[in-house]
């Protein structure tokens, strides 16, 4: 049975208060934290942006969004308490108009209570609206701010989004979210890891032969072809969701679970990611982007199609790239990861590949090596495969079965959405499954130094079919190093 502990109560300011994010995940996480009782009912959420409308018009549009969002039964009665916290307030923050007495006014600081604003809009606002914040008395704390991925466009962006902050806020009041740290199959890498005895002492080269990380989505450019064609997987998936997924596989085990514990480990793990010049990179990486095809029994248009430009667009949407992390643990071992839009099926999964046996036993029977996987999502879980003699007569046969722990038959909670979790973390004041400002510009140097490989390389734009494994490239990156990518 879950608990819920309540937390105290707090302010909330949403800048992007009608967007896209808001609708889907911040609206819709508040109010299953309220519905199973999380959120104090003197707490207050207001939503902000240019679209002039009253409390009243903005509880409608929330009521639209948690009720699409929602699986359990719709209780109008539990929906109007929510809504009796929510508020808003028209104002286009970055406009030298912005009326910020007003909304100081309209929140009434509440000494010692948190107070966070969460920054829901384009990167390109983030400082601006931090500096209005500071200059109108709403940056000291218990105040903190929130920011959306992605922190810039590379390391200089990312450096004067965190430079701009840091002018305003200390690094204690700001929390970088990647919504992939609320996962609840993300966060139980930590503990599979770390309160398992198991695996410790095979979690290095001596045991591993290689690792692989996929995040591979049926999904397309989902109306936000604009931000995608300027971003490209990469920048969207990599330089973020993919290297954290790395670094709590790969880092080693922190003194604590201290958001600076942790961070100071993961950040060590993507110092140590070997660079990737342009004489390895034609090798060691692909970029492709889908064509028309049909994902799941419908015919889904290629990426040019779903552009309203004429020009050919040369942003990938599916990038796959072999890594070495250069420490002792992990020395000569390779990291397999690789993301795509429109594949064939939806699937996260991290695969350590274990070695094979240093001898074998059984003469000519192939004895395979274990695997362990541990299933993000969906059908979240864990698989130890394992070698067993297939019983029966005939011969000696060896079978690699899973050890399965299947989420689905263990827990019959609802996994509560990443969102939720962050955002009552933010709340609590805990920092361990956000992002430090280091710890972005250590991600984006290396994504910088890999699309400089590939603009002085010209790296060629591969193509895949929408509803396909991805490119060829892809598997011919593997079968160069006799390996294959796991299936899901
Ligand atoms: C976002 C990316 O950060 O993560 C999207 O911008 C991607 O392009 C999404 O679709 C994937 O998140 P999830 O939780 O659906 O795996």
């Amino acid at each position: 049975m879950a608990k819920f502990v309540p937390v105290d109560p707090f302010d909330l300011v949403i800048f992007g208060g009608t967007g896209d994010l808001s609708r889907r995940k911040l609206l819709p996480a508040l109010f299953h934290r309220w519905l199973d009782g999380q959120i104090p009912s003197n707490s207050r959420i207001i939503g902000s942006a240019r679209t002039n409308m009253d409390d009243n018009g903005y509880r409608d549009f929330a009521r639209a969004a948690c009720k699409a969002a929602t699986r359990e039964d719709w209780d109008e009665t539990v929906w109007q308490d929510f809504a009796n916290i929510l508020f808003y307030y028209p104002m286009d923050a970055t406009s030298a108009d912005a009326d910020w007495t007003s909304l100081r006014t309209k929140l009434d600081p509440v000494e010692g209570r948190p107070c966070i604003f969460y920054l829901a809009t384009s990167p390109r606002l983030y400082v601006q609206i931090a500096e209005a914040l500071g200059q109108n008395g709403l940056s000291s704390d218990p105040v903190r701010l929130v920011l959306e991925k992605p922190i810039g466009t590379d390391l200089n962006s990312a450096r004067e989004i965190n430079e701009g902050v840091a002018a305003v806020f200390a690094e204690n009041q700001v929390y970088r979210i990647d919504h992939y740290l609320g996962k609840e199959t993300v966060q139980n890498l930590m503990v599979l890891r770390f309160a398992n005895t198991l695996f410790e002492p095979l979690w290095n080269r001596n045991a591993i032969d290689h690792v692989q990380i996929t995040v591979a989505e049926n999904l397309g450019l989902e109306g936000r072809a604009d931000y995608y064609d300027k971003s490209g997987a990469l920048r969207d998936m990599v330089q973020n969701h993919i290297l954290q997924l790395l670094c709590l596989t790969a880092m080693e085990p922190p003194g604590s679970t201290s958001g600076d514990d942790i961070r100071t480990e993961k950040i060590k793990v993507l110092r140590a990611l070997a660079p990737i010049d342009e004489k390895e990179v034609l090798q060691n990486t692909v970029r492709a982007q889908y064509t028309s095809g049909l994902v799941e029994g419908e015919v889904v248009q290629s990426y040019q199609d779903t552009l309203s430009a004429d020009e050919a667009s040369e942003t990938e949407t599916y990038v796959a790239v072999k890594t070495f992390v250069n420490n002792w643990r992990w020395a000569g071992i390779p990291f397999y990861l690789r993301t795509g839009k429109r594949m064939a099926k939806s699937h996260s999964d991290i695969v350590i590949q274990f070695k094979e046996a240093p001898h074998s036993l059984f003469g000519d029977t192939p004895v395979p090596a274990n695997r362990l996987v541990m299933r993000l999502q969906p059908d979240e879980g864990v698989q130890l495969y394992v070698q067993i003699k297939e019983p029966g007569p005939g011969g000696l046969r060896i079978k690699s079965l899973p050890l399965n722990l299947s989420y689905a038959e263990n827990f019959t909670l609802r996994y509560p959405d990443a969102y939720e979790r962050l955002l009552m973390d933010v709340v609590r004041g805990n920092l361990s499954l956000f992002m430090r400002a280091d710890e972005v510009e250590a991600a984006w140097a290396w994504v910088d130094q890999l699309i400089e490989a590939w603009n002085t390389s010209s790296a060629p734009l591969d193509s895949y079919a929408a509803g396909s494994e991805g490119p060829t490239s892809s598997s011919v990156l593997m079968d160069r190093d006799g390996r294959k990518w796991w299936q899901g």
